[in-house]
């Protein structure tokens, strides 16, 4: 068959067989693949022209809105003056400058910050933290990690290590020693609750539990997402996190916030720990770091837990041995200044905070749709269960492609669907996305 035969039986396709695309069923795509080819603001664009509005900030991270024209601005300028310095022994201006402005954003106390690539090597990089920390105050026992079912931490090891999802783990082995998981606090006594419901606190006894059970001296940290987000929005019961900080604080234990979702004015503060009111020994954040327009992971760390590590270290060697080749990258830390300029500037964080009721009052609205069985929310985050049709998930999967054929893109996590909108969202786009969830949610 000559070239111009084949151009006359069928039309060349954009999606070919070469990229093997993450979190995907690649074969259900391929058949009928959704491409985006344009963003600005609160709407995608996709290769057909719809118009298709951003529920779920695409994946929880553009919370300034699309193709921010400072950020790529920032981004340009940095690469044309300064494109890469080795990380290792050598520093540039913006990875401090950068660093500086984020903890002056992190609660009180986080100072530190070290830079990473991904939400999940944040992760990585929070473990190994934790036990440089114990073994810098001669604890080098403490190599136990405590998580919790449900959780997402991200695909590296330490991550799926502490993963409480089961699909993230089942196919990799038993991950690393020692790491144990809590309850979740989806309880049936929440259902239909908006914000922190009334029943769980004292899931986080079970802490106590494994304290008993494990020893204290053997326990390094306690990782949890303050809202479960990859699971569905699990907000944390009324005082259920202060509980755990307090069962840290009484058995020497570090508590980690993995904030990649709930960081930058998703819960109507700069941090779901603000809040919640309570501070974690550290803090990893990804995702709305640099708005998403450049990839870019931070962990921000205690003034002790790094006074310890610095402090055990000899003079002139390293004292943290770890780090990543694109560490403090000049061009996401250009972009993450430029994002730190919007979320200032145009208060999005204070307006986040002052359009939640309005959002949860639309999401909430959904709760008389027969297909729906439970809505959680907090801030600008929420989620609809839907009611499963055959295998867990692929009702799900369906919604979230006929949600797109109707205009709207969101992220379902099995079942469930996770609403998240830009923090640039106005009433009127929270009107839209209602009314397109009603209408597919009819017929789904
Ligand atoms: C709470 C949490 N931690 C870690 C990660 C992993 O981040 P990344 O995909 O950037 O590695 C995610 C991603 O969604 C997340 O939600």
């Amino acid at each position: 068959m000559d070239h111009a035969e084949t151009s006359l039986r069928e039309k060349p396709s954009l999606v070919t067989d070469e990229y093997w695309m993450p979190f995907t069923p690649n074969r259900d795509f391929r058949r009928e693949p959704k491409i985006i080819v344009r963003a600005e603001g609160m709407y995608y664009w996709s290769d057909r022209g719809d118009k298709v509005i951003d529920a779920s900030s695409g994946l929880f991270c553009v919370n300034a809105g699309h193709a921010r024209k400072e950020i790529a601005d920032a981004v340009g300028a940095q690469l044309r003056e300064l494109d890469f310095a080795a990380p290792f022994t050598r520093g540039h201006p913006r990875q401090f400058e950068f660093a500086r402005r984020l903890a002056k954003l992190t609660p009180a106390g986080l100072n530190h910050i070290f830079f990473t690539n991904s939400g999940s090597e944040s992760i990585d990089s929070a473990m190994k933290l934790a036990l440089a920390y114990h073994q810098a105050r001669g604890q080098g026992g403490r190599t136990m990690f405590v998580s919790r079912e449900r959780a997402y931490h991200g695909v590296n090891f330490g991550g799926v290590s502490l993963a409480g999802i089961v699909n993230n783990r089942r196919r990799y082995g038993p991950g690393l020693p020692g790491i144990v998981h809590m309850r979740h606090t989806h309880l049936p006594q929440n259902h239909l609750v908006r914000g922190e419901g009334e029943h769980g606190a004292e899931l986080a006894d079970d802490l106590s539990r494994f304290v008993t059970l494990h020893g204290a001296e053997n326990i390094a940290a306690c990782v949890v997402e303050p809202i479960a987000g990859s699971s569905g929005c699990l907000v944390p019961p009324k005082g259920y996190l202060k509980r755990l900080r307090e069962i840290c604080d009484a058995h020497g234990i570090l508590l980690v916030f993995d904030e990649v979702i709930t960081g930058f004015g998703r819960t109507g503060q700069a941090f779901a720990s603000h809040s919640f009111g309570v501070t974690p020994d550290i803090m990893t954040m990804a995702k709305g770091l640099t708005n998403a327009a450049q990839p870019m992971g931070a962990v921000a760390i205690s003034e002790r837990v790094h006074d310890a590590i610095m402090d055990a270290a000899q003079e002139g060697t390293i004292e943290f041995f770890h780090g990543y080749t694109y560490s403090g990258h000049p061009a996401p830390c250009a972009a993450g200044i430029a994002t730190l300029d919007i979320y200032e500037r145009e208060g999005l964080f204070e307006r986040g905070r002052a359009l939640s009721p309005y959002f949860l009052d639309a999401v909430f609205g959904l709760e008389d749709i027969p297909v729906v069985t439970d809505i959680r929310g907090y801030g600008m985050f929420a989620a609809v269960d839907l009611a499963p049709s055959g295998l867990p998930g692929l009702r799900g999967h369906a919604f979230q492609k006929k949600l797109f054929d109707n205009g709207l893109h969101l992220k379902t996590t099995g079942d469930s669907a996770l609403i998240a909108p830009p923090l640039i969202a106005e009433k009127k786009h929270i009107d839209v996305i209602a009314d397109i969830l009603r209408k597919t949610l009819a017929v789904i």
